[in-house]
């Protein structure tokens, strides 16, 4: 008998990514939980979903019934909390679902967590693994790291309904001894990724001919991680973690907005040249700035790097030319996903700017 492992959210960009390391690398049995919103796409699963190893339930995490359901059914040693509304800028439109997932949500997975737990007789191996972001932490000036020592600062919906959620998990620790671990991660790319986020939608809008969108001077900066290396160090804090830490994830790779897009069109170029011979950075369009922009964001991974042994096996320019690739030999994909519930979100939240 295999251990069994619940990650919810493993339809979306980076729990597909944790679901498939699970499956093509590791022993776990894994359950994914997932409600299937406009971001959870089972096409991402193809890989692994013939797998005895791996069952999915379409359930919502504000499900008290079904969760607890599942945790009676399937008795896992541990849980990888990714379920989430996830857009900086859909967090801004409308906070109200980041509040329910994220916070509500959350309070509901640490309940139902907090009854299984208690009542198992070998209380030694489980855990609860909880995916948060470096955006909890605020923004940056030029100089200086995001760390496990940073004072939460968050200031948008969803990184404060992030933030909210980190709270939860550290208080169903505290009082009620549920153990449980943190990450906190820096901006993810590479495959699978929904192309509402900016490489994917830049990607994708170059292909198409479309503008593609710059916030504000596009001088902000992101710190980039690829997702599998993502995926390695929610694993590894899962195996190696100790309760009650958090761990910082980040792989030292900040790029301005600009320097981001700039590579992605040098890159397509180069791969899919233009029958005119223009670059696809002609393209490029500066439009009004993201509200309460984050001017940089950037982590100190030396925790997780010491204490667990989690090195990254991507750098930018390695992964940034391997997700081109991906995009371009899976137009399919995007095609599917991009829903007519996408496109009529962009309609009625950005008329006048072309985004999709
Ligand atoms: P995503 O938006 O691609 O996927 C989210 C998944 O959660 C989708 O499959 C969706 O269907 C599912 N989901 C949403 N609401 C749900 C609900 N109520 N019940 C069950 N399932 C639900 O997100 P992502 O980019 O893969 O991010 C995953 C997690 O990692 C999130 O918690 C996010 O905050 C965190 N994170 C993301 C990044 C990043 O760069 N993308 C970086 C650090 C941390
Ligand atoms: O830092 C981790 C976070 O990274 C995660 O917690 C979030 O779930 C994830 O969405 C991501 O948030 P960002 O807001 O940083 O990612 P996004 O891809 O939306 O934007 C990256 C940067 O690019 C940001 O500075 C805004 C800018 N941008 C974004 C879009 C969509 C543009 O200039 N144009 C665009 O069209």
């Amino acid at each position: 008998m295999t251990k069994t492992l619940l990650v919810t959210g493993g339809a979306g960009f980076i729990g597909s990514a944790v679901v498939r390391e699970l499956i093509q690398n590791s022993d776990y049995t894994v359950i994914n939980i997932d409600k299937l919103t406009y971001a959870g796409n089972l096409e991402s699963l193809k890989s692994v979903e013939n797998s005895s190893r791996y069952k999915f339930e379409q359930v919502d995490i504000c499900d008290k019934a079904n969760i607890q359901r599942i945790f009676n059914d399937y008795q896992p040693v541990g849980i990888l909390h990714l379920a989430a509304e996830s857009h900086v800028d859909r967090s801004i439109v409308g906070p109200g679902e980041f509040i329910e997932t994220n916070i509500v949500g959350t309070y509901n997975l640490l309940e139902c967590a907090r009854e299984y737990y208690n009542q198992l007789t070998d209380k030694s191996q489980f855990k609860f693994v909880h995916i948060s972001t470096d955006e909890v932490f605020g923004s940056l000036g030029d100089t200086g790291y995001f760390s496990e020592q940073t004072p939460y600062d968050p200031r948008s919906p969803y990184s404060a309904s992030k933030a909210s959620s980190d709270m939860l998990v550290r208080a169903w620790y505290h009082t009620y001894n549920l153990p449980i671990v943190i990450t906190n991660c820096t901006n993810n790319y590479g495959p699978y990724h929904f192309p509402e986020k900016l490489i994917p939608l830049v990607i994708n809008n170059a292909l198409q001919g479309k503008p593609l969108p710059i916030y504000g001077k596009g001088d902000n900066v992101r710190d980039w991680l690829y997702v599998d290396d993502h995926a390695r160090g929610i694993i590894l804090a899962f195996e190696k973690g100790r309760v009650g830490e958090s761990y910082c994830i980040g792989g030292h790779n900040e790029r301005t907005n600009l320097q981001v897009v700039e590579t992605i069109c040098r890159i397509l170029d180069e791969l899919q040249a233009k029958v005119d011979k223009t670059s696809y950075s002609e393209q490029i369009t500066y439009v009004t700035d993201r509200a309460g922009h984050d001017y940089r964001y950037a982590m100190d991974p030396a925790k997780i790097q010491a204490e667990l042994g989690w090195q990254p096996q991507e750098d930018f320019d390695s992964g940034i030319r391997k997700t081109v690739k991906w995009y371009l030999d899976n137009q399919e994909w995007v095609a599917h996903v991009i829903s007519g519930e996408y496109q009529s979100w962009i309609k009625q939240n950005y008329s006048g700017r072309d985004n999709g």
